[in-house]
């Protein structure tokens, strides 16, 4: 707090900021909606040169929003600026896949990124930021950023599989025509693509005010272990096919719930899905970054504990972990050739 008792601003990376996530999530975040309505914010807007005509004009917007809590909107092509003293570090400037690609196939492209940008987070970053990957594929470009900033402490890391929680959430509510709100403590497991687990066999939903399993709510689970999971799966790559272009507002809205509950922390009694440095825990490879269910208090992540993995489930879980570790081996060499 400032000694005129109103707070102090925290300073936001955000990368990509010329693209359509961030053409969606910009106001949001100077509206209050993620950090608080008390909470002013000085951005830190990077894209790369050919895009610094774009964002003078998204920071012409900025101006004309005329919102009080922004005190600074800093566009940039310099990582040194861009990384300044940061608190906060919301990547998605990345490569997005067309029709037809698998996210792994944007591997080559991104992953160099997140190894410049990993150098300099660990160089210019306050050491307590708080990082999210956005760009794909999320959870290796993720993988390389925190391996090229050691000194950042490994529980700062993160990636996005908010939205893949969200899209389960509404599958669900959708089925049983109920507020997405209702359904409680969804997990997706693993990797951020196609081979993702979204699981719901500890999921609630609450209906005429009582929490009641999903499987039994539902009562198919046929439909439960296939289609619904596969929807959830193929979900960005639908969009793409409807819009020829991947989701933005869905995207931006699932950055701002992440960041919100970081900041905010969770709820009693209830998790979300987040990628984060695999401690081990379900027998995950140490050190992948791996979407587990987490809860927060005081900024804090912890992986829910104790969840029954049955039969089916290990398969699922071995299926996404065994594609993060082959996407892992081709960033490390993409990645030490140059
Ligand atoms: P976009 O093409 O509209 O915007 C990307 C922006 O990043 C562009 O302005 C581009 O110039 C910029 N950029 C490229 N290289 C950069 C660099 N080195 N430094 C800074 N900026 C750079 O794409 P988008 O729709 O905003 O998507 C961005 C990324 O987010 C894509 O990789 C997409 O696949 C991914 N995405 C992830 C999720 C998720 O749930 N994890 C959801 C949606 C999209
Ligand atoms: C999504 O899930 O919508 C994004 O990751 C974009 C994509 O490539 O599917």
């Amino acid at each position: 707090m400032s000694s005129s008792g109103t707070k102090e601003p925290i300073r936001i990376v955000i990368t990509g900021a010329a693209g359509q996530i961030a053409y969606s999530l910009i106001h949001q975040i100077c509206n209050g909606d993620v950090f608080g309505k008390d909470q002013p914010v000085i951005l830190h807007l990077l894209d790369i040169t050919p895009m610094m005509g774009v964002l003078q004009g998204v920071v012409m917007e900025i101006e004309d929003t005329s919102l009080p809590l922004v005190k600074g909107a800093i566009p940039t092509d310099s990582e040194e600026t861009a990384f300044k003293d940061v608190d906060v570090a919301l990547l998605v400037g990345a490569m997005p896949r067309k029709e037809g690609m698998e996210r792994k196939d944007l591997l080559n492209a991104n992953v160099k990124i997140f190894k410049s940008q990993g150098t300099a987070l660990d160089k210019f970053a306050k050491k307590s930021v708080k990082v999210l990957v956005v760009g794909n594929p999320a959870n290796t470009n993720c993988y390389i950023l925190a391996h090229y900033a050691p000194s950042i402490p490994r529980e700062n890391f993160s990636c996005l599989t908010r939205l893949d929680h969200n899209r389960a959430k509404a599958q669900i509510a959708n089925r049983l025509k109920v507020s997405p709100e209702n359904v409680k403590n969804v997990t997706i497991w693993g990797n951020h693509s196609s081979t993702q687990f979204p699981d719901v066999r500890s999921a609630t939903v609450n209906v005429n005010g009582k929490d009641t399993p999903v499987y039994d709510a539902v009562k198919d689970d046929n439909w439960l272990k296939n289609d619904f999971i596969s929807t959830v799966q193929k979900r960005g790559a639908a969009v793409i096919a409807a819009r020829k272009l991947s989701s933005a507002m869905s995207a931006a809205k699932a950055i701002c719930d992440h960041m919100r509950d970081w900041w905010n922390g969770t709820k009693d009694n209830e998790w979300v899905s987040m990628g984060v440095i695999s401690d081990g825990s379900y027998d995950i490879e140490k050190g992948l970054v791996f979407s587990y269910p987490v809860q927060i208090k005081d900024g804090k992540i912890s992986i829910v504990q104790g969840l029954k993995i049955d039969e089916w489930s290990r398969e699922m879980i071995e299926k996404t972990q065994k594609e993060l570790v082959e996407e892992k081996n081709d960033a490390v060499k993409a990645t030490s050739s140059d």
